[in-house]
């Protein structure tokens, strides 16, 4: 068993990987006054409030609270255990990750416990198609829809027979077996106590995450009883609104993907590879999120939406437009096939053949596709209709990232509109202006004033850990008989013993023991990333405050905390303290 990971290689991780980048992989992020910020992955927004700060190496959301160190980010954007997490920094910075003996590493055990279980439920389910007495309507019908035998086994169909307990009797010998087969959404409980199998009389698909995990099932019913497919319920280790079905394979065997089709269904992507068109991945019965399509552009530049060509597949696709506006800049693209109505591209593949899927003809630029639907709406051959199609264009248009592809639509937006391209780029910037989130004053003025002496001075640290080097001893402290004392000691001790610290390593020193979460509470959540007002007087002050709770004087202070009285480097690192609070942090 894996041992604990030393806190040292923690520090050092972090040291060596730049939150900027690991955050830009995943959200692209934009640079605004000293932050950095971005559209929130974790929640829906329109304007962005997720902001990333470089000198803190933290970064915390304005909209809904996420915050934390490039670590967690990983764990939250990804679903990772902290191990898992770590172990994907590490190979991005080319670290091994070390580990101590004699501890075991708890929680990544359990999520790894569980993708094994799955493995086992995928190769069941595969056995049950070849050998259940029953499996020959299932394979009788996988032939009618035209899957062979080798995608059949490449992309592991199985069979979930007929009864409520198969899966039970193969794989749940003992109580934490059920339990953890009930964590994984194979099985529901009973009322009257027990547990039952979820999937009954279907034709099992397993979805694979990138890394080739299996995460959850798709299974579909032998014939029109509903509901058609019933998918996993989320799960530790399932979220349906991140996973594409298909991408495993489609990565395999196709490497460095020119494109990826996106289509809506797990019988389009067999059907499509069945036809030899390899790079084709499914939503699980929900729109594209952003999430989705970042997971994609990391693997490709263009991205091919192909909805039904239905009701449903039109508004599928604008909805898909929308949330691809604001991914986009070089070297991302969107692109739509708009099949025929009645078509998906399961029927359509089959019966027109790849080459007529593959038609370059019929693809269609989501550029030409934004105009397109913007100037159907409008009379152009009125002032009237043409100032409407300006007003509805910018909404979309401002989405964009400021780049070519952005010029370009204003540009030919103007020619249409008889418009200055000039004046709707303006139009822009104002808007930029206004959707600036003011939610940092209003977070500020709600605070109550009523933060302890001791709370100030630990979350003036947190922020700007240079300020310990005001401090002459700490040892004096010792003797002030308040709660949160001892905290104080080592945090002041830590920064001491590695001056260049940031606040991310401060955090993540104390991940996972009791004083995560008061620690959090009292300098992590909503305002680190907050400009303090002159932090030098304000921390001194706190300490003063504090100094007078203790029995006798205390000296905390250099004696004359003047300028005069620091080295260089204290006076550079509180000079920068006073410039835009920013902590240098030159370690590498
Ligand atoms: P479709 O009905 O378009 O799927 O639903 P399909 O693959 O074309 O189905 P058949 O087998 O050819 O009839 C698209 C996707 O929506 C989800 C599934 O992920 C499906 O692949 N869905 C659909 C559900 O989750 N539940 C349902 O009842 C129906
Ligand atoms: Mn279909």
């Amino acid at each position: 068993m894996a041992g604990r990971i030393p806190q040292n290689f923690i520090d050092d991780l972090l040291a060596r990987v730049d939150i900027i980048d690991i955050v830009d992989s995943y959200v692209p992020l934009r640079k605004a006054g000293r932050n950095h910020q971005a559209l929130c992955p974790f929640h829906e927004e329109k304007t962005p409030s997720f902001t990333v700060n470089q000198a803190k190496q933290f970064y915390h959301c304005f909209g809904c609270g996420a915050s934390g160190t490039a670590i967690t980010f990983v764990m939250e954007y990804l679903h990772l255990g902290f191990i898992e997490a770590v172990e994907e920094l590490a190979s991005r910075a080319g670290l091994t990750v070390p580990r101590e003996d004699g501890f075991v590493a708890k929680d990544s055990d359990n999520t790894t416990e569980l993708y094994e279980l799955m493995e086992l439920v995928v190769r069941f389910y595969c056995k049950q198609l070849r050998e259940h007495s029953q499996a020959s309507a299932a394979v009788a019908y996988l032939k009618q829809r035209g899957i062979t035998g080798e995608i059949a086994a490449q992309f592991e169909i199985g069979y979930a027979p007929p009864g409520w307990d198969n899966v039970i009797r193969a794989l749940g010998g003992s109580d934490a077996a059920l339990q953890r087969l009930a964590r994984i959404g194979m099985l529901l409980k009973k009322d009257s106590g027990g547990y039952y199998d979820r999937f009954r009389e279907r034709i099992m698909f397993p979805i694979r995450d990138q890394r080739g995990r299996v995460t959850g099932f798709g299974g579909r019913v032998l014939d029109d009883t509903k509901p058609k497919y019933l998918n996993s319920p989320e799960t530790p280790i399932f979220h349906k609104g991140e996973e594409l079905y298909g991408l495993y394979q489609a990565r395999h065997t196709h490497k460095n993907s020119e494109q990826l089709y996106i289509v809506e269904g797990y019988m389009d992507v067999l059907a499509l590879v069945q036809s030899g068109i390899h790079n084709a991945v499914a939503t699980l019965g929900t729109a594209a999120t952003q999430q989705h399509l970042e997971k994609l552009f990391r693997v490709t530049g263009q991205i091919v939406f192909c909805f039904d060509g239905d009701t449903a597949g039109e508004k599928a696709a604008w909805r898909a437009l929308e949330t691809a506006l604001p991914l986009l800049r070089d070297g991302r693209q969107v692109h739509f096939i708009f099949l025929p109505e009645g078509h998906d591209p399961d029927t359509y593949v089959r019966e027109k053949g790849r080459d007529a899927f593959e038609d370059k003809q019929a693809i269609v630029p989501l550029s030409d596709y934004l105009l397109n639907n913007l100037t159907s709406r409008t009379t152009l051959t009125t002032r009237e209709g043409r100032a409407t199609l300006i007003e509805r264009s910018l909404p979309y248009l401002k989405q964009l990232h400021p780049g070519t592809l952005r010029k370009l639509l204003v540009n030919d937006l103007a020619a249409l509109a008889q418009y200055d391209a000039g004046d709707i780029e303006s139009a822009f910037q104002q808007n930029d202006k206004k959707t600036r989130p003011a939610v940092r004053r209003t977070r500020k003025q709600s605070r109550p004033e009523s933060d302890s002496p001791i709370q100030l001075v630990i979350k003036y640290l947190v922020h700007h850990p240079e300020l310990a080097l005001l401090l002459s001893s700490a040892e004096p402290l010792a003797l002030v008989d308040i709660k949160g004392v001892d905290f104080l000691l080592q945090l002041i001790e830590l920064i001491r013993d590695k001056p260049q610290i940031t606040t991310a390593t401060i955090m993540e020193t104390w991940r996972g023991t009791r004083y995560e979460k008061r620690l959090n509470e009292i300098a992590g959540s909503e305002d680190i990333l907050a400009e303090i007002d002159d932090p030098e007087s304000q921390f001194l002050d706190a300490m003063n405050k504090l100094a007078k709770r203790g029995d006798g004087p205390l000296n905390l202070l250099k004696k004359n905390p003047s300028p005069n009285d620091l080295t260089d480097s204290e006076k550079l690192a509180l000079r920068n303290l006073h410039i835009g609070g920013k902590q240098s942090q030159n370690k590498n």
